[in-house]
């Protein structure tokens, strides 16, 4: 479905009851990448997943690089704008209440960037393999917002101190944020998948 200003594939909710996921893919995905995961960490929610609008070398992403693990700030301030205005969209077109988002590497990466950026956007984040979109975000007030940070000791992408200092972001904005380090890379296991089903009964 593509009328709204982002490609996006939309699954309408089974389960009353349940929260609104945003699903937000890693860098080479597209809106059909965690679908699968969605249903999966919370069945019968309704599933609103976007692409990515900036392309690096033809891979759909959220938001410019300079390399891996340099962000384009400026970039990234106008595209998590831009989420969020289709966000609001999406609601309205849908009738949706504020998502959670449920974001993998580049998507996670955006999703923090909502947060800091445009709190009232997103009821809580899940950010699997998340780190920090920008070096001094804006004072922010995400109190009470709960956030799941999972990260991978092995993983070559993201280093453990700037997984830790997202999560210190965040903390000093307010949001309740629940940081696990699992003994593995930057891909998605079957962990990752058991912690967001935990973490997101707790929320609904
Ligand atoms: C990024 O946003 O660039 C990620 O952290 C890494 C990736 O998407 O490959």
């Amino acid at each position: 479905m593509s009328e709204l200003s982002f490609i996006h594939r939309y699954v309408p909710a089974t389960e009353p009851g349940r929260p609104p996921l945003l699903l937000l893919h890693g860098t080479g995905g597209n809106e059909d990448d965690l679908l699968p995961l969605g249903q999966i960490i919370s069945p019968g929610s309704a599933l609103l997943s976007p692409r990515g609008k900036v392309l690096e070398n033809g891979m759909p992403r959220f938001f410019r690089r300079l390399a891996e693990g340099v962000f384009d700030e400026e970039d990234v301030r106008a595209r998590a704008n831009e989420l969020a205005d289709f966000i609001i969209e999406a609601r309205d077109a849908y009738g949706l209440e504020p998502p959670v988002a449920v974001g993998f590497s580049n998507g996670a990466n955006i999703a923090a960037a909502l947060m800091m950026l445009r709190p009232e956007i997103l009821a809580g984040a899940a950010l699997l393999r998340g780190m920090v979109p920008l070096g001094d975000p804006p004072k922010t007030d995400l109190a009470g917002k709960l956030v799941l940070l999972v990260s991978g000791q092995l993983d070559p992408i993201i280093p453990a101190d700037n997984a830790a200092r997202l999560a210190a972001q965040l903390t000093a904005a307010g949001a309740l944020v629940n940081h696990k380090v699992l003994p593995i890379g930057h891909g998605l296991s079957q962990a990752d998948i058991q912690l967001c089903q935990t973490w997101l009964k707790a929320l609904s």
